[in-house]
């Protein structure tokens, strides 16, 4: 209505006013996402949201999304401030993958490169050799077997174990999961395909291997949306954050969007899949951020400097 509309206008000026630039990710709220479209921002996957917020010229960035998004920005920009709706909003990932406890895998465990996803802290990356993102983990595991590196990887155990089947690299995994995308059910997506049987399937590595199984594309959210874009299919059935659907509608408005069944939704629940970190993103947090310099990001000047190694190097990897 009329407040969101005032919101959205204010925010507008004073994104220019302080010199500030919005990156999204895809899961968060549809108005914000066209904000950022809107103001010269960005809305991406998580290694495009590093890439933008590094080579952004703004003194100020905002960042919608999770807490280790924010992090990766401010540990590659540390002249900028960073600063997010929401600083409560993390990830089960992050939260599953404590620094000490990964100390003492990786102690265990000397003789291994240590590779670890971006959904995690700045403490963890901090003992890491590489950060990947679903994006460019395959070719950077590969590259790393190719090597003859023997691979300790944390946290997501599925992402994990699909990069393991697909280069044949020697990895340790840890156990952790994404409580969105552990929740696609196999069986039920079987009976979904069935009833679309010319549906392209899209999933995300962190589901269950069982549901990756049966998928026509396996990619990060950037390569799910080009799925579509670029898809021959009319249909398609989305396992991720249903966040998603906003941008993939407007790049793909003639395609038909299925979201793929979750415990819960096939015919009571339209809308499981959503992160609830993610949903804590709102235009409010924005504007406060704004407004008063709220949820900024700080880090440790030597935690910083020790996680920047493996975002720089996979940076420079992906160039
Ligand atoms: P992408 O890197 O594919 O955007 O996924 C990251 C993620 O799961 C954010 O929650
Ligand atoms: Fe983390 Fe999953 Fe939420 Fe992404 S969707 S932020 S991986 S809990």
């Amino acid at each position: 209505g009329a407040a969101k509309a005032a919101v959205i206008t204010r925010i507008k000026q004073l994104l220019i006013e302080r010199d500030a630039a919005l990156v999204a990710h895809y899961y968060v709220d549809g108005d914000i996402q066209d904000l950022a479209m809107e103001t010269g921002g960005f809305v991406a996957d998580s290694l495009e949201m590093a890439r933008f917020g590094k080579n952004h010229s703004a003194k100020n960035l905002i960042v919608a999304g999770v807490r280790f998004m924010g992090e990766s920005a401010k540990i590659l920009s540390p002249e900028k401030r960073v600063f997010m709706p929401d600083l409560d909003a993390t990830c089960s990932l992050d939260l599953g993958c404590d620094a000490t406890d990964f100390a003492a895998f990786r102690a265990l465990h000397p003789d291994r490169t240590v590779v670890v996803y971006a959904n995690t802290s700045a403490a963890v990356k901090a003992q890491a050799d590489w950060m990947v993102t679903s994006s460019c983990a395959l070719a950077i595991v590969h590259q790393l077997k190719v090597e003859g590196k023997k691979i300790l990887w944390a946290p997501d155990r599925h992402l994990g174990r699909y990069i393991q089947e697909q280069t044949g690299a020697d990895m340790l995994l840890w156990n952790g999961a994404c409580i969105v995308h552990d929740e696609f059910k196999a069986v039920e997506l079987e009976m979904l395909m069935g009833a679309h049987p010319n549906a392209m399937v899209l999933v995300h590595p962190e589901s269950p291997q069982a549901v990756v199984d049966l998928a026509d594309v396996v990619g990060s959210t950037s390569a799910m949306i080009k799925a579509v874009v670029e898809g021959t299919a009319t249909e398609y059935i989305v396992a991720t954050d249903n966040g998603i659907l906003h941008r993939m509608r407007q790049l793909a408005p003639n395609k038909v969007l299925i979201e793929a069944p979750t415990a819960g939704n096939s015919a009571t629940c339209k809308s499981c899949a959503h992160c609830p970190w993610m949903a804590m993103n709102g235009l409010q947090g924005i504007l406060d951020c704004l407004e008063n310099a709220s949820g900024e990001i700080l880090i440790e000047e030597d935690v910083r400097v020790k996680a920047l190694g493996c975002i720089e190097r996979m940076l420079d990897f992906t160039k």
